[in-house]
């Protein structure tokens, strides 16, 4: 069977969630593409037709799915149709991200036909404490393109849609994680909580060297940053998601926080993506 059309639907602050979803539609050589982010804003009730392949990327917070891209796909629907699900995370850990993001799709009206998991720059990385900086780089694009062509193989060699099975995405392989970095880092978690020193609630901005010019107004995800007010931050409704961090053309703001340095430390070795089909 063939299918008509392939639909990316991604919530990606810092854009790697955004830019594994297009190498991954982009193998599979379907003609008819379409793409909704939902970072900025959600879309209000929405249906994807049976014979379109649903891509779905979104980032890993805390080990689960982000709390706000769930949110944002709230008003989405479906009778069946085949979806890939793929949750992109920081090179540490992403815990019960995929088969939070598997139940979600699934409720949804969707089967779930494959799923993924791949590694992108951390959103609390820097130059000081770099968190694999630079993923998704051109092996991990290369490797997400080649998931999209072994997707559309799946569905080509499937004669109908009860036909195109679904995948257990608990069943993925793991990514290799080396033991003793892993208990440095909850050693090291465990002495920062004891101590009291807090999380930043918001980046901070150098007053100094902003321009004013709005880019982070328009492109922070919860509407924490205020015309005329970018110098200041609605710690209430900050996602700490970095857009506005990685963005700024003056780098006047920034994110530092105590956990950058150990993740930066413990979490050197570079993860593989994996996938399922
Ligand atoms: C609040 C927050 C929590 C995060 N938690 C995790 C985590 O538990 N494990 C991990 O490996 N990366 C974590 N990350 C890193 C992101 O998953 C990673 O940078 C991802 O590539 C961001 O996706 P985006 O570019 O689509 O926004 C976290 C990032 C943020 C902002
Ligand atoms: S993006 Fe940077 S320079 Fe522009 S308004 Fe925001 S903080 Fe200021
Ligand atoms: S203010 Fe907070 S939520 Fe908005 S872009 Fe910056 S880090 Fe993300």
């Amino acid at each position: 069977m063939d299918i008509d059309a392939v639909q990316l639907i991604t919530f990606s602050p810092t854009s790697t969630s955004k830019r594994v979803g297009e190498a991954i539609v982009h193998g599979t050589g379907i003609s008819s593409v379409s793409s909704v982010d939902l970072t900025l804003k959600a879309k209000d009730e929405w249906e994807i037709p049976s014979r379109t392949l649903a891509v779905v990327t979104v980032p890993v917070y805390g080990g689960h799915v982000a709390p706000l891209a769930l949110e944002r796909m709230k008003g989405l629907r479906s009778d069946g149709a085949p979806a890939v699900v793929v949750v992109v995370y920081g090179n540490r850990a992403y815990e019960k991200a995929l088969v939070e993001l598997d139940g979600f799709v699934t409720k949804l009206g969707f089967k779930v036909i494959a799923g993924g998991t791949f590694v992108g720059e951390h959103s609390y990385s820097s130059e000081s404490y770099p968190v694999a900086s630079g993923r998704p780089d051109a092996d991990d694009l290369e490797y997400a393109r080649l998931f999209g062509e072994k997707i559309r193989t799946k569905i080509a060699a499937a004669e109908s849609m009860d036909q195109l099975y679904g995948v257990d995405v608990r069943r993925i392989q793991r990514p290799h994680q080396p033991l003793f970095p892993l208990f440095r880092f909850l050693r090291r978690v465990v002495k920062l909580r004891k101590s009291g020193v807090s999380m930043p609630r918001t980046p901070e901005v150098d007053a100094e060297r902003c321009t004013h010019c709005g880019y982070c107004v328009k492109h922070c995800p919860a509407g924490a940053i205020l015309k005329d007010k970018e110098c200041d931050t609605v710690a209430e409704k900050c996602i700490k998601c970095c857009a506005c961090v990685k963005g700024c053309p003056q780098k006047a703001r920034t994110y530092d926080t105590p956990f950058a340095t150990l993740l930066s430390d413990c979490f050197k070795r570079q993860k593989e993506d994996r996938i399922i089909i």
